[in-house]
């Protein structure tokens, strides 16, 4: 991996007060969609960190964010993550924002147990990996997990059963978290309906429909409630938002 703080200068490992040093956030997925959404309603008021599949989505980021840190973790490969977090030497986080995420829209009877296991370890694991490796650092910050759900975390139904359980479990992961840590982390799960994104451009065609991206949230409008959520005062969590298409 190349260095990670190539980019900026080590926004995370400040031993200023909280008040007067900008806040961090490590966002996942951040090259589409929603993830990249996030990035951008963010960029201006905190120092992001932003992780990338590969080294050629990572030039994308670099491009595109010159002040953040850029590194690369192919969530798929859950048992690297320790390591690679580990270079980056976070004292401090304020708000992990776990975004990237895999459709995996078939029926049950013709998922191959590779197709659960990538789905799983991109949706579910790497998410739970990333929290227990990023922990300390969230808890000296008082910080936050804001973690991009979906519809599917609450409804499962024909042939989106494994991309639904990914997201359930992605629900009952943060559930538990979010009363592990009362008081010291803040838990949020986000649960968007249909967004227009490449994964919805993804499902609609699974499904021979035409793409009409006007019947779909805008990736913008979730980046809000992320930072809604992040910015909840400190008294107060924001545990969950459903944000749903107006047309069905
Ligand atoms: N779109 C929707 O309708 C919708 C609705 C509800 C919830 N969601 C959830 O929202 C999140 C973002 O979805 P989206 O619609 O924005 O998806 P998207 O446009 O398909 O983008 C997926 C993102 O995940 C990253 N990613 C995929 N596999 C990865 C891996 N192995 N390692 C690291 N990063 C990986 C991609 O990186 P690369 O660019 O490098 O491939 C990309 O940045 C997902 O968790 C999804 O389940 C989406």
């Amino acid at each position: 991996m190349s260095d990670p703080r190539q980019t900026s200068s080590s926004p995370s490992s400040s031993s200023q007060p909280p008040s007067a040093r900008r806040k961090v956030v490590l966002i996942t997925g951040a090259t589409r969609g929603i993830g990249r959404s996030i990035a951008e309603n963010l960029s201006g008021d905190y120092d992001l960190i932003l992780a990338a599949s590969s080294e050629k989505s990572a030039e994308k980021l670099r491009h595109t964010h010159p002040k953040a840190v850029v590194f690369v973790a192919d969530l798929a490969e859950v048992n690297s993550l320790e390591s690679i977090l580990g270079q980056l030497s976070l004292e401090r986080l304020d708000a992990v924002v776990p975004c990237a995420g895999v459709t995996g829209h078939r029926p049950v009877h013709d998922t191959t147990p590779e197709q659960w296991q990538r789905l799983f370890s991109i949706n579910l694991f790497s998410v739970a990996e990333l929290v227990r490796c990023l922990l300390p650092a969230l808890r000296r910050a008082q910080g936050s997990v804001i973690a991009i759900n979906s519809g599917a975390g609450h409804f499962s139904g024909e042939g989106f059963g494994p991309y639904a359980a990914s997201k359930f479990a992605l629900r009952a992961l943060t559930d538990s978290l979010r009363e592990e840590e009362r008081g010291r982390v803040r838990v949020s799960s986000i649960h968007p309906g249909k967004v227009d994104s490449d994964m919805q451009r993804e499902i609609q065609s699974l499904r021979g429909n035409e793409y009409n991206a006007e019947r779909f949230i805008r990736p913008e409008t979730i980046a809000k409630a992320v930072r809604f959520a992040l910015e909840t005062s400190q008294e107060s969590m924001t545990e969950e938002i459903t944000i749903r298409p107006v047309q069905r």
